[in-house]
């Protein structure tokens, strides 16, 4: 069992990125690196042949960079926390073997982590009032996902993407737009310099299914919108206005993804009664996403959310994530594989 200092490995492999962090006790992050793969930034998106060639690469340097970081040997490591869905099914895999030799090796606990409720809990490591009950907007590229937590391993599914995720749809939208991967923080830097109201988009989601109860009431759509800034490219191209209107494009496109994840999480916040709300997931480092939460929140609202660094993929909050399910005795046997669909622990759908 969980001693209070114990340290604690996180590995996360899920995508592209290749991180380990050493966690003592619940929240004391000793050691912890982070490696982005380069090497999508020629194809404008992830290649997950590619990203499983590259976390094979530098998993070992990375952990020991960590371990050493952490002034730790990895003998001193009291359990193996890694993530083992969801994500890419090859790039799980290294992390998930290499974590599972180690425990084997050492005779020590493995704890599978689930990548989206490890966003959950890398904004309590930073900050321990992230705690339930709370509204958590989960938004990454490959989820969007609105939860109801009303404590930590319970989770009440409220809505989710019917089609593309909203980071993805940041990625996509960044594509057609020539700024490059990945997608969000470009479209926040060339954002600055538009207007958001310089063109107009649908809002997926929001005209129709207005009460609750009505089908789609907390669910997400972003396919549309893609295709609604797709048209207005060529539209923009064939006039050979494209390039003067990429910042107000970006902008216009930024401020309705925005409008549209703070308006259904508003409606989780008065139906659920509780003016608290969590962010995770590589969209919550979007500025204009904190802004827009914050100014509907207002006063008497709290918004929890992670620092840029841990908003993003990372092995802090894989290991804060196993900590939590080591400390409920959740503990696998080496035969535990990888999914990349894996079901998100303790969820359930909204009755
Ligand atoms: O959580 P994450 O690192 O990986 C997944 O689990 O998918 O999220 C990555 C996503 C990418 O789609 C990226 O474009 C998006 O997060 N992202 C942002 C920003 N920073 C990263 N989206 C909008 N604004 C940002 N500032
Ligand atoms: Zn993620």
């Amino acid at each position: 069992m969980a001693d209070r200092e114990a340290l604690v490995l996180g590995i996360e492999t899920s995508c592209d990125e290749t991180s380990a962090a050493v966690l003592r006790g619940e929240r004391d992050l000793i050691g912890h690196v982070i490696l982005s793969q380069d090497v999508h930034k020629l194809y404008g998106g992830v290649v997950p042949e590619l990203a499983s060639r590259a976390h094979l690469r530098v998993i070992t340097d990375v952990v020991d960079g960590a371990l050493a970081e952490a002034g730790a040997a990895l003998a001193d490591i009291a359990a193996f926390g890694v993530t083992a869905g969801p994500g890419l099914i090859g790039a799980l895999l290294v992390g998930l073997t290499w974590a599972k030799a180690a425990a084997y090796a050492l005779g020590r606990p493995l704890v599978p982590v689930h990548h989206m409720e490890a966003h959950l809990f890398a904004v309590e490591l930073e900050d321990p009032a992230a705690r339930p009950p709370f509204v958590a907007l989960l938004v990454s590229g490959g989820h969007t996902l609105l939860l109801w937590v009303p404590e930590w391993g319970r989770y009440e599914l409220l809505g989710e993407t019917r089609d593309d995720a909203a980071g993805e749809a940041f990625d996509k939208v960044a594509k057609l737009l020539g700024l490059g991967y990945p997608g969000g923080p470009a479209i926040q830097r060339v954002a600055r310099a538009g207007g958001a109201d310089a063109h107009r988009f649908p809002r997926p989601m929001l005209a129709s299914n207005q009460r609750e109860g009505d089908p789609d009431y907390y669910d997400f759509s972003f396919s549309g919108l893609k295709t609604a800034v797709l048209t207005r490219v060529r539209e923009l191209e064939a006039e050979g206005r494209l390039g003067a209107e990429t910042a107000h494009l970006a902008a216009a496109f930024q401020a309705t993804v925005v409008d549209v994840l703070v308006a259904k999480t508003m409606r989780a916040v008065e139906s659920k009664r509780c003016r608290r709300v969590l962010i995770g997931g590589g969209v919550a480092a979007s500025r204009a996403l904190r802004d827009g939460l914050t100014r509907a929140l207002g006063a008497d609202g709290e918004l929890f959310h992670p620092s840029p660094r841990l908003a993003t993929d990372n092995g802090a909050m894989i290991a804060r994530a196993a900590r939590f399910r080591w400390g409920r005795g959740e503990v696998a046997g080496l035969g535990v594989t990888a999914r990349a669909d894996l079901p998100f622990p303790g969820l359930e759908r909204a009755p």
